[in-house]
């Protein structure tokens, strides 16, 4: 199949190509700034010559998005949802006008959909959409609105020969450089993987590979439209994620933070706290429900695989 990935040239677009390829498939990548074989220019928000890819394609997965790793400042709030809003309405006005349009759109969103919530897990049917939640700062609803908006372009999209998926995908964990996971294990070996503001909020998480099997399930499967969670079955308290994280590397104490030095790290780090302290708790209904097979449910085996490939990678 032809794959059209734009914003491919990210943490999660190198996951997905590295998966694709091997499998066989033919990938183009649409990117501001491409670079190599394989990569076509876009703008990220108007039609151009790019479109020609995604005639005559089989599946689109738009991935592109101002890195949300950053300050909160208005300037880059701003970006953020143009980023996302943009480049999903150019996407679907390209599908919309191809000749031969794609089978299927696969639309990143995200997990932050969700509520800042603790007591319950969060489905596709029964989770609760986040914004407004009592006890949680106010701007943490921009994030939920971001997400909103991004799968409103997607739905509004008059596409009617092409099913259309939102994804709403929890961290991707990879062994990748800059990735997540590294940025998470470079912390801990630090001694500053501890608990962060008292670490009872969840964190959803997804394994790479799972995480490419799952787009592929979702591209074979007919049957399916609409928003569908990306995380593993087992999400977990902060604290735990990083407690099995210093056990998978062999790092006996972290030490913990509060939310006054958290704020600190985030500012140092050019981030936000939210990233930190939202408590995520969201799991993969649909996909169950569909008989997806998750490899790596749970954390400390995930961890452990991410681990060993992190390290065989350091030892090539
Ligand atoms: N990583 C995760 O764990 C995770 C989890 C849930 C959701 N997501 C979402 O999934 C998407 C991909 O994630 P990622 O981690 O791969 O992000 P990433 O590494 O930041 O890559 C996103 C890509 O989007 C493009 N982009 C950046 N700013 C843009 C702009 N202003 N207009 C158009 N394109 C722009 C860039 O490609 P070019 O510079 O080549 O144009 C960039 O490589 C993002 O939207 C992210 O919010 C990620």
């Amino acid at each position: 199949m032809k794959f059209v990935i734009p914003g491919g040239t990210g943490q999660v677009g190198t996951i997905l190509r590295r998966a694709l390829s091997a499998a066989g498939h033919d990938v183009v990548v649409l990117s501001r700034n491409p670079s190599g074989p394989g990569e076509v220019h876009w703008d990220g928000a108007t039609p151009g010559p790019w479109a020609a890819e995604v005639d005559g394609s089989d599946v689109v997965v738009n991935l592109a998005g101002r890195s949300v790793n950053c300050r909160y400042t208005p300037a880059n709030l701003r970006q953020m949802m143009d980023s996302r809003v943009h480049s999903a309405r150019a996407v679907g006005e390209a599908i919309a006008a191809a000749e031969r349009p794609p089978r299927v759109w696969l639309q990143m969103s995200t997990a932050t959909v969700y509520a800042h919530r603790a007591d319950a897990a969060n489905d596709e049917a029964t989770g609760v959409i986040g914004g407004g939640e009592p006890g949680v700062p106010g701007y943490w609803g921009y994030s939920v609105d971001i997400a909103k908006a991004w799968e409103r372009e997607q739905e509004k999209a008059d596409t009617p020969h092409t099913r259309k998926v939102a994804l709403r995908a929890a961290m991707v964990m990879s062994p990748d450089r800059g990735g997540v996971f590294e940025v998470l294990l470079r912390l801990a070996r630090l001694g500053l993987g501890g608990p962060v503001g008292g670490g009872a909020q969840y964190v959803s998480w997804i394994h790479d590979r799972d995480f490419a099997r799952a787009v592929e399930f979702l591209v074979a499967r007919d049957d399916i439209e609409g928003p569908v969670n990306l995380a593993a079955p087992g999400p977990l308290p902060q604290r735990a994620l990083m407690r099995a994280l210093r056990d998978a590397w062999g790092i006996p104490v972290g030490l913990p933070a509060t939310r006054w030095m958290a704020e600190i790290g985030a500012f140092v780090l050019r981030s936000d706290t939210e990233l930190l302290l939202k408590s995520r708790r969201v799991v993969p209904g649909r996909l169950l429900e569909a008989g997806f097979d998750f490899r790596h449910p749970e954390w400390p085996e995930a961890a452990d695989d991410l681990v060993r490939r992190l390290r065989g990678r350091a030892a090539r």
